[in-house]
Parts: C-alpha cells; sequence; structure tokens
C-alpha cells in the first residue's frame, strides 16, 4: 500500500470491487461501551444479578431492534443498562468489545461511558468507572489496543446533572481523557452544556461532541464555538451547509461518522443514501466507527464491508479513512506514529 500523506483525499485508481477488502489497524473514535452490551451479555448478566427482563428470550429482545428515531434506540439502550449492577458486569462488558474490536482491526479505542445512566439508578460512580477502568488499564497487553476513556454528558439532562458528575470524576482522579455529549440531540443544543465544557477544558481533558446527527448544522457549529469540541461525533448533517463543510475542511476538523447506526436510527434511508462518499469527496476529515454496536448491525469492520459492498470504495480511500482515524485519534503522537507507520507497512 502506498504511503498516506496527511489530509483527507479521494482516490483516483479503479475501484477494487472484486478484491475482498482487507482488515486494516483502525483507531475507533466513537464507541459507546453501553452500546456493546450484546443480547446474550444482556441475559447472562440479568441472570447473573437476578434481574427480570421484560422479554422472555433472545428472539422477544432481537424483535425490538427494529428502530425508527434515535429516541426509539435510546429507550431500549437505557432499559437494557439494568443489567450492569457491579464491578464484574463493567468489567465483563468491556472485555467483550475489546476482544470482539481486537478482531475488527481496532488498534486503539476512544471509549465512551454514560455515567449519569448508571448514577441515575443508583449505581455507585466507582463501580461504573472502576469497572470499565480496570479492564482498560491493560488492554494493550491483552488485546493490543490502547484506549482512552470518555465521559459523556447527557443532552436531555440538566447542565447541573452533568457538572456534578464532572467534579465527582474529578475528585475521585477518574481515568479519563476527555468528555463528550450524547443522548436525544433535538431540542438540546451544545451551548446548553458550556460550563461543563469550560470546566473540564480546565482540567486539561479533550473535548467531543455528538452535534449534526439528527440535529440541524448549526449544532455543529456551536459544538465548535460554544463549546470549543476538537472533534464532532456524527456530523453528517454538515452536508446541508456549503459554508460548515469549507469551514471544517480547512480546519481539517475530525467527523467521527457511524455508517451503520444511520441506517438503523433512520438519518438515512438506505447505506447507499449515505452522505460517507461525499463527504470524502469533499475533502472533509472522517473516520469510520460502531457507535452501538450490539444495536446497529455491526462493529467497525462490518461497517467497512457494507461501505465497500455499496460503494466499492478503493484501498486508498479505505486506507484514507484508516489514516484520518488515526490522526484524528486523541492518542499520544508516539502512538499515532506507530499506527501510521503500520498502515504504512501494509
Ligand atoms: N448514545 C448512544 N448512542 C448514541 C447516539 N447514536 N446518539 C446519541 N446518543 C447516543
Ligand atoms: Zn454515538
Amino acid at each position: 500500500m502506498e504511503n498516506i500523506v496527511e489530509g483527507p483525499v479521494v482516490s483516483e485508481l479503479p475501484d477494487q470491487a472484486a478484491a475482498p477488502a482487507k482488515l486494516l489497524p483502525v483507531a475507533e473514535l466513537h464507541l459507546h461501551i453501553e452500546g456493546t452490551l450484546e443480547p446474550e451479555l444482556i441475559f447472562a448478566l440479568a441472570e447473573r444479578n437476578g434481574i427480570d427482563l421484560p422479554y422472555p428470550g433472545l428472539d422477544e429482545l432481537r424483535r425490538r431492534y427494529q428502530f425508527t428515531d434515535l429516541q426509539s434506540f435510546l429507550d431500549l439502550y437505557y432499559a437494557n443498562m439494568a443489567v450492569l449492577q457491579t464491578e464484574q458486569d463493567f468489567a465483563d462488558m468491556t472485555r467483550a468489545y475489546l476482544e470482539r474490536a481486537a478482531l475488527a482491526g481496532v488498534r486503539h479505542a476512544e471509549i465512551m461511558m454514560d455515567p449519569q445512566a448508571h448514577v441515575s439508578r443508583g449505581i455507585p460512580l466507582e463501580t461504573c468507572v472502576n469497572g470499565v477502568a480496570s479492564v482498560l488499564a491493560t488492554s494493550v497487553e491483552d488485546y493490543g489496543i490502547s484506549t482512552i476513556l470518555i465521559a459523556a454528558f447527557l443532552r436531555d439532562l440538566p447542565e447541573d446533572s452533568a457538572l456534578e458528575v464532572l467534579e465527582a470524576l474529578l475528585a475521585m482522579g477518574a481515568p479519563i481523557g476527555a468528555v463528550g455529549l450524547d443522548s436525544a440531540e433535538v431540542g438540546n443544543p451544545p451551548a446548553k452544556f458550556e460550563r461543563v465544557f469550560a470546566r473540564a477544558r480546565e482540567a486539561g481533558l479533550r473535548l467531543t461532541a455528538h452535534a449534526g446527527e439528527e440535529g440541524p448544522p448549526s449544532y455543529i457549529i456551536e459544538a465548535l464555538d460554544v463549546l470549543g469540541v476538537e472533534r464532532i461525533d456524527h456530523g453528517i448533517r454538515c452536508m446541508e451547509d456549503p459554508g460548515l463543510v469549507e469551514r471544517l475542511v480547512d480546519a481539517r476538523t475530525p467527523l467521527t461518522v457511524c455508517p451503520l447506526s444511520n441506517v438503523r436510527l433512520r438519518t438515512v434511508d438506505t447505506l447507499a443514501d449515505h452522505p460517507l462518499p461525499a463527504m470524502l469527496a469533499a475533502g472533509l476529515n472522517v473516520s469510520v466507527n460502531s457507535d452501538d454496536p450490539a444495536y446497529f448491525g455491526g462493529y467497525v469492520d462490518d461497517n467497512f464491508a457494507q461501505l465497500q459492498a455499496v460503494f466499492e470504495l478503493s484501498d486508498f480511500d479505505r486506507a484514507r479513512l484508516a489514516a484520518n482515524s488515526v490522526h484524528s485519534s486523541f492518542a499520544s503522537e508516539e502512538r499515532k506514529a506507530q499506527l501510521l507507520d503500520e498502515l504504512n507497512g501494509l
């Protein structure tokens, strides 16, 4: 594979539709750890914790994975978190993700968790943070994946709730590297969280936020201008605002795109309608991510495989997406260089 230069470009090589896609080393930058709870693990944890689920079996649960929009998914996503009770539960979920991610070619993962979704149902902050962090602490040795934990705040709750949890995380010395903003987007614009992001920046944390998933392009602008985020999660609706696209291209702002998620949440009708090729063609700094892989039909490798099947991405475009993921990560410069060397050596 040829050397990868900095900056997103679109290949003019002939497409590689006939060749099976090679697994590339990638950084996964948009992943909710609670969205990796596979149905089998949900039932196993429910049994271990003596929790009655409102569905008698796997098939009945799987039948609920027909989402009409973001909120219809969030309702099930939050309900299923009831099975997460102990540090061991959080650790088991994290181990299962890393094991699967390693098979998908993930070499660096920035993992969001939703502390408020656990604290609000009576789980101590230490239980969820320490359960996930205990596994991330040895992720390089155990899975070959470097990791960063991101505390994501629920934008449909008041800002004071997020501030309180952020202060508690800082007070306990939680090993978080960044903060994020997720949950129901429309009606909860980024500016609502100005104080939270200012405090996180002051504490030396990196900043990212979901914007432009279901919400309008103005939410992306607000996340950049008011929150000062370095990265936008999703961001696909930027394509409705040419001036914003130009700004994002000029600044090389990373957009962590999640194609299968967008299809399952009906943000786009089918994968063939997804704006990813247009985003690449526009010169946007996009990467491919799985969001909530247990709910949306696939991990990063599945996202790449289905994109490949529909759009016949060239090897060069796939390498570009992988390189973008590394450049856009919050990893150390040393780790980024290692991963880029790996990519260039293919
Ligand atoms: N929380 C988990 N997945 C999410 C998504 N796709 N959008 C917003 N919040 C989320
Ligand atoms: Zn997300």
